[in-house]
């Protein structure tokens, strides 16, 4: 007897629909497994058998083919084991009733549990794009499934628990919690002073721009970054989707957890290799540049990381996705994020200080610069100088502005963009194409002044003059929209200081 049953497969961070065929044929007792690779078919069959017999089910001597559809699709993973479990049991007469009713995702332990499967609510998405109405998925992936509401999901524990499913004996899950959790992490009041670097970071979270924080050891920097994510508004539905999806694939979405409504914050750690940071290996899998797509990837000790990993990186910046070549295909993953990167000016780390005296050699200054400059200054919109605070200012008791309040601004300044790009691809400032640039950057005299001065002055580079049109952007919309004006124009100007730094 034939049976079959539906499930999914993962390509890049979509899901398609997978047939999973059930036979039993003429010959000795066997268990054969068609398109899946040589490596996981062995595991797989172990679980299977192991997983039926341990639930108090037969797995009688029978020679079983199992056939994966459309056998192109390179498969991997567990995720198979469920439906392939359920259609023996409904081809041995085990089940009555047919698995093909629900899509199903699962993998198996030993002993008949259902373990939680990366990609899960690709997959939701997928069947609902396939005209299945109702999924079966393990326990611990319920709420990330059950954020596409258009869905019936139905958790499992157990092969035993899903046949149960399957004969009604169970009702969907609804999912009760709240999505929008308020972001819960350190706040800007408690950094004394920087009102420069804090005026910078609420610029570049309101217009999605690439920052670079840079001065002496202490001065705050590592601290005034992982306070972003507080200023930051939360991902509209179809970005929170997005971003659960990247997350999912990837296997970073915690035990349990749901749509992400809040844009990710990653900080790899300086020793990270190219592929954990831009993605790749055999099977494709998502890197950091593409985990924190639609938020944050925080560099720090930027010029610790290495040269490899650095150029990594270029191609995203340009492009806002990574592109995988491999055998199986060819993978694009989304790769829009803020970067924002720290480091200190040099090897002592004092250049900049006023107090403290730098100690490096001339030439260990300018090489330092160039690893700071070098591959990434091109991509950076708004460069900031930390200066230390002094210990005395440290313990004053004067309230700093809350993160709340800095929230409100970048929301407004957010919400112009919105408007401004409605029928575009674009969604932020920082992503305007040159034609963008042109219809909303409108100058006004004095700041068209300001600017040509300044191209005459220091010989601005196409680049760099968009991107001072770019903050001005921003900064006229935290402002109140409308117009640039000149010290919108001075103010980004401002802000295209390393070289000039180094240079004097
Ligand atoms: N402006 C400030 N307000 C309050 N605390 C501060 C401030 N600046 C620095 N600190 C304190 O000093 C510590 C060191 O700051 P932080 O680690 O962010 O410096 P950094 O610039 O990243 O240094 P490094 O270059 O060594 O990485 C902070 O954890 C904080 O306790
Ligand atoms: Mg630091
Ligand atoms: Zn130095």
């Amino acid at each position: 007897m034939l049976s079959k049953s539906i499930s999914f497969g993962i390509h890049g961070i979509d899901a398609r629909i997978i047939e999973v065929e059930v036979d039993i044929i003429r010959g000795l007792p066997g268990f054969t497994i068609v398109g899946l690779p040589d490596s996981t078919i062995r595991e797989s069959r172990e679980r299977i058998r192991s997983a039926i017999e341990n639930s108090g089910f037969e797995f009688p001597p029978r020679n079983f083919v199992v056939n994966l559809a459309p056998a192109g699709f390179k498969k991997q993973g567990a995720t198979y084991d469920l439906p392939v479990a359920m259609s023996i049991l409904h081809a041995t007469g085990q089940a009555g009733i047919d698995p093909a009713a629900i899509p199903m995702v699962g993998e198996l332990s030993l002993d008949g549990r259902v373990k939680p499967v990366r990609g899960v609510i690709s997959m939701t998405i997928a069947i609902y794009r396939g005209g299945y109405r109702s999924v079966i998925v393990p326990y611990e992936n319920r709420h990330e499934a059950a954020a596409i509401r258009e869905i019936e999901v139905f958790p499992v524990k157990t092969l035993a628990e899903t046949l149960s499913v399957l004969r009604g004996e169970f009702g969907p899950f609804r999912d009760g919690r709240e999505c929008d959790d308020p972001h819960a992490g350190p706040d800007f009041s408690d950094v004394r002073g920087q009102e420069t670097a804090k005026r910078a970071i609420e610029i570049a979270a309101a217009g999605h721009h690439n920052i670079l924080l840079y001065g002496s050891p202490g001065s705050g920097k590592t601290m005034l970054a992982k306070r972003i994510p507080s200023i930051l508004p939360p991902l509209g539905k179809e970005q929170a989707i997005e971003t659960t999806m990247i997350h999912s694939v990837g296997g970073e979405l915690k035990s349990g957890g749901g749509l992400i409504t809040h844009p990710p914050f990653r900080s790899p750690h300086h020793t990270s290799s190219d592929v954990a940071l831009a993605g790749g290996g055999t099977f494709p899998t998502v890197g950091e540049v593409s985990l924190s797509h639609n938020g944050v990837l925080f560099l720090d000790e930027f010029v610790e990381f290495k040269n490899n990993v650095i150029q990594a990186l270029r191609q995203p910046l340009e492009d806002y996705e990574i592109t995988v070549s491999r055998a199986l295909g060819t993978f694009r993953f989304p790769a829009d994020f803020m970067l924002v990167a720290a480091s200190n000016p040099c090897r002592c780390g004092y250049l900049f200080d006023g107090e403290i005296p730098c100690v490096c050699p001339p030439h260990q200054v300018r090489s330092h610069f160039q690893k700071i400059a070098g591959p990434i200054l091109d991509r950076i919109d708004i460069e900031v100088l930390v200066g230390r605070v002094p210990h005395r200012d440290l313990l004053e008791v004067h309230s700093c502005e809350k993160s709340a309040a800095i929230l409100e601004r970048v929301k407004t300044a957010r919400e112009r963009q919105k408007n401004r790009f409605d029928e575009s691809a674009t969604r932020y400032n920082s992503r305007m194409t040159p034609g963008e640039i042109r219809d909303h950057c409108r100058l006004d005299a004095d700041a068209e002044a300001v600017l040509e001065a300044a191209v005459m002055r220091t010989a601005l580079t196409a680049r760099s003059f968009f991107k001072i049109l770019k903050t001005a952007r921003t900064i006229a919309d935290l402002a109140g929209g409308g117009t640039i004006r000149k010290n919108h124009i001075l103010e980004a100007l401002s802000y295209k200081n390393l070289q000039r730094n180094y240079d004097v």
